[in-house]
């Protein structure tokens, strides 16, 4: 009997499909992808892919971008119930009540948001290209939504900008605290602390490094470091030690994203069996959320 690697190598084939995952998805999901990577690296693969089936492993706001990049494509979510908390911690009507509020302000939002609220933004980010996308914009007054840690550190690196700053935030970065970091560091002294911008400002200032998870990959390759610190979820252990095997990774037992870990090996193969569960949208939502989104890749 075919093993699930091997149908899913085999359907992949007939569907002519790619498969992408997220950098936390299960080790055995990144295996199996054509490309695993970050948000920022995702979108850019979809708004370029000439597949006829896009299956994205990962969380849904992602296929949801996907969609919007590729109207015309089947996006199909495995598991549609795998929704990033932070994605509904910003909902299209607070961020029209928030422009009538701060007129001639600047909406930029995180891509961990709808597609609704996509659709109501001026210029989507992702934690890879934040600094880049406020620091280029005309406007003085910024609303950073949804997430409060990375809007504050976009914050702390253009001080020139007015960041109004959401209340939104990711559970599991935010659970990892500075006595967390500070007890990794007791035991092991000579690791470097590398951290994702989701974390809190107290984490944050513990880092030597903080970057998107693809970034992370290049410093670790490239740091004269022998030991890691991760303030990130624990799905980065997988490539990192893969690349870098002679490298040593500590990470935070309770980082772990369950909505991340929802996408297994069985539900890749009944999508592609099923071409579905496909990803819809309004048309007039994508219409109107695909502006930001190409904004920010024609801003990279
Ligand atoms: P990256 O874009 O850095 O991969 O982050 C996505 C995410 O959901 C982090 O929690
Ligand atoms: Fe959302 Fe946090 Fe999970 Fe990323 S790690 S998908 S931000 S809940």
């Amino acid at each position: 009997m075919a093993s699930l690697n091997e149908k899913i190598v085999s359907l992949k084939k007939e569907r002519k499909a790619v498969i992408l995952a997220h950098n936390y998805c299960l080790p055995e999901v990144q295996d199996i992808a054509d490309h695993v990577g970050d948000s920022l690296g995702l979108s850019l693969i979809a708004s370029e892919s000439d597949a006829d089936i896009i299956v994205f492993c990962g969380v849904t706001f992602m296929a949801e971008s996907a969609k919007i990049l590729n109207p015309k494509k089947k996006v199909i979510a495995p598991e549609p119930y795998a929704t990033c908390p932070m994605a509904s911690m910003c909902t299209a009507e607070q961020i029209i009540d928030a422009r009538k509020c701060y007129r001639g302000a600047s909406v930029v939002g995180y891509v961990n948001s709808s597609a609704s609220s996509k659709a109501e933004m001026d210029v989507c980010c992702t934690s890879s290209n934040a600094v880049g996308v406020v620091s280029s914009l005309k406007e003085k007054d910024i609303i950073f939504v949804p997430d409060m840690n990375l809007g504050a550190y976009v914050a702390s690196q253009v001080p020139s900008k007015n960041m109004i700053l959401w209340s939104g935030y990711c559970p599991i970065h935010q659970a990892i605290t500075e006595q967390n970091i500070s007890d990794l560091k007791e035991k092991y002294p000579n690791a470097s602390v590398v951290a994702h911008p989701e974390c809190r400002k107290d984490v944050l200032d513990m880092a030597d490094m903080i970057c998107s998870t693809e970034k992370m990959f290049n410093y670790v390759k490239t740091s004269d470091s022998k030991e890691f610190i991760m303030a990130t979820e624990i799905g980065m252990r997988h490539r990192l030690s893969k690349e870098c095997p002679d490298k040593k990774f500590y990470f935070i037992d309770h980082a772990l994203c369950s909505v991340m870990k929802m996408t297994s090996l069985s539900s890749v193969v009944r999508a592609l069996e099923n071409i579905g569960p496909e990803v819809i949208l309004d048309e007039d939502t994508m219409r109107r959320a695909e502006g930001p989104l190409r904004k920010m890749i024609e801003m990279k």
